[in-house]
């Protein structure tokens, strides 16, 4: 047989719609440029402005104030595509359920048993699923994170405008909640190293998938879909079909 020609018929699932997909990218472009810009506000390791004169520093070299400006931008641009997000929830069946840790299901602790002794290279392979067990969990905490950072950033940008709208409606009671401003700036910047890591592991995971297990991972937030052998109908094929299409591909294999 040639090896690299392999005669397969495959399920295609369309899992997600292109603005789910763009949501996906911005959301990471947004990320990226906060962590970098705020590492560099919690500890300025490079002063652009040394050796200028005041007015030129600040017109054209990298200030604090234009870091900050930068900072504040891809924090709204973050906001924006977190509301997105749940509004995206309602325009498809998957963009809503494949986001539910499904514990209720007995495939979703087979799955984390299975999926975990995969990953530890100890099984070949594990229960066919569009989104295993843990991924659902993964999602859900960074999401979660994001709109603690999201809420936590507009509280300390609140208090630079002490009558402005996040003044009034958010830094108040946030302050007080934390305590002081320390521990407001404390926990942003905890929080954005958990989401850095989830980043590393999450790559990780993704090129995995793609690379070993040959899932087609990376296609599914490019293309939009994946695809899954003949035969090896995911256990989770109600969260993007209707349950009687699934049924029905279920007894045809
Ligand atoms: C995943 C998203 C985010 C990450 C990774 C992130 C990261 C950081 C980090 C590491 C700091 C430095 C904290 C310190 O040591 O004092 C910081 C500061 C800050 N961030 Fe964020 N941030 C995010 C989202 C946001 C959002 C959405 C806003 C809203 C505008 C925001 C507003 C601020 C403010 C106001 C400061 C303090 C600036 C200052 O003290 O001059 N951040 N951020
Ligand atoms: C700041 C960085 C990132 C964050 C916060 C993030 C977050 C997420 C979230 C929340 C989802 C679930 C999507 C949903 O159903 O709503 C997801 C899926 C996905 N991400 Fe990322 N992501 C990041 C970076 C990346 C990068 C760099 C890649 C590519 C190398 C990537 C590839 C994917 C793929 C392929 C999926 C779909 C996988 C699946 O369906 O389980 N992500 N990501």
């Amino acid at each position: 047989m040639v090896a690299n020609v392999v005669k397969k018929a495959f399920y295609r699932f369309y899992l997600f719609q292109p603005g789910l997909r763009i949501w996906h990218w911005i959301q990471f472009l947004a990320i990226l440029v906060l962590f970098i810009t705020g590492l560099y506000i919690g500890d300025p390791f490079f002063i652009g402005s040394i050796g200028w004169e005041a007015n030129d520093a600040y017109a054209h070299v990298l200030s604090m104030d234009l870091i900050r400006l930068i900072h504040f931008a891809a924090g709204y641009i973050l906001l924006f595509a977190f509301l997105y997000r749940i509004f995206l929830m309602f325009t498809k069946k998957s963009h809503f359920s494949l986001l539910i840790p499904k514990f209720w299901k007995p495939w979703f602790w087979k799955g984390i048993i299975e999926v975990l002794l995969f990953y530890a290279f100890i099984k070949k392979s594990h229960l066919p699923l569009i989104r295993n067990p843990l991924a659902r969990i993964a999602y859900v905490f960074v999401l979660l994170l994001i709109f603690f950072e999201i809420w936590t950033g507009f509280a300390m940008y609140g208090l630079s405008d002490p009558s402005g709208f996040w003044a009034k409606f958010v830094s108040n009671w946030t302050l007080a909640f934390f305590g002081s401003e320390y521990e407001l700036h404390f926990w942003h910047h905890v929080v954005a190293w958990v989401i850095a890591i989830f980043v590393i592991v999450h790559v990780y995971m993704v090129f995995f998938n793609d690379f070993i297990a040959k899932e087609g991972e990376l296609s599914s937030m490019t293309a939009g879909v994946k695809y899954f052998p003949e035969g090896h109908l995911p256990e989770d094929c109600d969260d993007v079909a209707s349950q009687k299409e699934c049924k029905k591909l279920r007894e045809q294999s």
